[in-house]
C-alpha cells in the first residue's frame, strides 16, 4: 500500500490549477463517484482511486506550447526513443529501448525529503498535476558530442520546489533513480554506482528553464527515455537528465553526481556544455545531430546562455566543468 503524507497543495487543487488542466483530470476519471466514495471511505485519498495518468506512449493532454523553441528541425520520435543512454538497461545505445519495453512505473512515488517543509511520500502525479503541462523544444546535447532536438512535456521545476517550501538551508537539490535490479537489469553490473544520482544547484533548479519532464512529442514518457519522471536541464550536457526518479532532496552540501563520483577528471558538478572546455579524451567543440551527416559547432551553454550565464558570473568555468 502506498503511504501517503498529507499534502496541502492536493487539497487544495481547486483552487490552485488553472482551470482546463482541473478540467482535464476529471477527464481522466475512470470509475466515477463510486470509486471515489469508495476510496474514501477504505481511508484511501490517494489519486490513483479514482484517475488514471497516460501509460508510455499514450497521448498526455492539455499541453501548453511555451515560447521555447530554437526553431531548428526536431529529431524523430524514433531517433529520441531508440538511441538511448540509460545504463540500467544496458549499456548499448539500443538496448534500454527493449530491455525497457516492460518496465513498469504504474504506481510511482516520489519521496521528497532533506530541508524542506513537506517532506513525504508522492505519487508522481500529484507532484505534477496541479501544474500546467508544457511543450518545450530544447535542443539536447550529450556528452559523447551527439546531440538532438526534443520536443519534452513538462511542468517548470521551479513550480513543484516552490510548493514543498524548502528552507532557507537547502542550497542543492539531489535526485536519484530507482534502485531495482530485479526491474532494472543494467544494475546487476557495477558499471557505475547505483543508484544513479545527479544533483543542482538551488539557483540551477529554479531556473525557469529547468523542467520536470513527463513527456516527448506529446506522449507519456517511453520507458527508456526515463519514465515516468526525468529531468531536462538543456544547457548542461545530457547526463544531468537524470532518468525515473524516485528521490528528490533538499541538501545543504553540494551532493555526489553518478558521473563525477565515476570519473570525476572527466566529468564535473556542474556539467555546463562548454566547447572551450574539452573532455581529457576528445574535443567538446562540435556536434552531431543525429540522422545528420556533417558536424555543427556546440554552443557555449548549449545556445542558452542568455538565460543561464548570470548564474555562473564569479566562477571560472574551466574549473567548475
Ligand atoms: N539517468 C539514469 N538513471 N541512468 C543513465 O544511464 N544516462 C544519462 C541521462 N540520464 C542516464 C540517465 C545520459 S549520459 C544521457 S546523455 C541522457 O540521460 C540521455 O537521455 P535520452 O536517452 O533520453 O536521450
Amino acid at each position: 500500500m502506498l503511504i501517503k503524507t498529507p499534502k496541502s497543495w492536493a487539497l487544495k487543487e481547486c483552487d490552485t490549477t488553472p482551470e482546463a488542466v482541473f478540467k482535464q483530470r476529471r477527464h481522466f476519471l475512470k470509475t466515477g463517484a463510486a470509486a471515489l466514495a469508495g476510496g474514501l471511505a477504505g481511508g484511501l485519498i490517494g489519486h490513483h482511486a479514482f484517475a488514471a495518468w497516460p501509460k508510455a506512449g499514450e497521448m498526455l493532454a492539455n499541453i501548453q506550447k511555451s515560447g521555447f523553441d530554437p526553431g531548428e528541425a526536431t529529431t524523430p520520435l524514433k531517433e529520441v526513443s531508440s538511441y538511448n543512454n540509460f545504463y540500467e538497461f544496458g549499456t548499448g545505445k539500443d538496448e534500454p529501448m527493449s530491455q525497457a519495453k516492460d518496465f513498469k512505473t504504474d504506481p510511482w512515488t516520489v519521496e521528497i525529503a532533506g530541508a524542506c517543509a513537506k517532506p513525504g511520500r508522492y505519487d508522481f502525479e500529484d507532484l505534477v498535476s496541479p501544474h500546467q503541462l508544457e511543450e518545450r523544444i530544447y535542443r539536447h546535447r550529450c556528452v559523447e558530442t551527439w546531440s538532438m532536438v526534443v520536443p519534452w512535456v513538462g511542468v517548470p521545476l521551479a513550480d513543484v520546489i516552490k510548493r514543498l517550501e524548502p528552507t532557507s538551508k537547502a542550497r542543492y537539490v539531489a535526485f536519484e533513480t530507482l534502485h531495482d535490479p530485479a526491474r532494472m537489469p543494467g544494475q546487476n553490473r557495477a558499471v557505475l554506482q547505483w543508484p544513479y544520482v545527479e544533483g543542482l544547484r538551488m539557483d540551477e533548479a529554479l531556473n525557469p528553464l529547468t523542467l520536470l519532464t513527463v513527456g516527448l512529442y506529446g506522449q507519456a514518457l517511453p520507458p527508456q527515455n526515463g519514465a515516468p519522471l526525468r529531468l531536462v536541464v538543456p544547457w548542461k550536457y545530457g547526463f544531468k537528465g537524470i532518468k525515473s526518479i524516485v528521490k528528490i532532496t533538499f541538501t545543504e552540501d553540494q551532493p555526489p553526481t553518478s558521473w563525477n563520483r565515476s570519473a570525476p577528471h572527466e566529468y564535473g558538478f556542474y556539467a555546463n556544455v562548454n566547447p572551450e572546455v574539452s573532455h581529457p579524451r576528445w574535443s567538446q567543440a562540435k556536434e552531431r545531430r543525429i540522422g545528420e551527416f556533417f558536424k555543427q559547432d556546440t554552443l557555449p551553454f548549449n545556445g542558452y546562455g542568455e538565460e543561464v550565464e548570470d548564474l555562473y558570473t564569479s566562477m571560472d568555468l574551466h574549473k567548475y566543468f
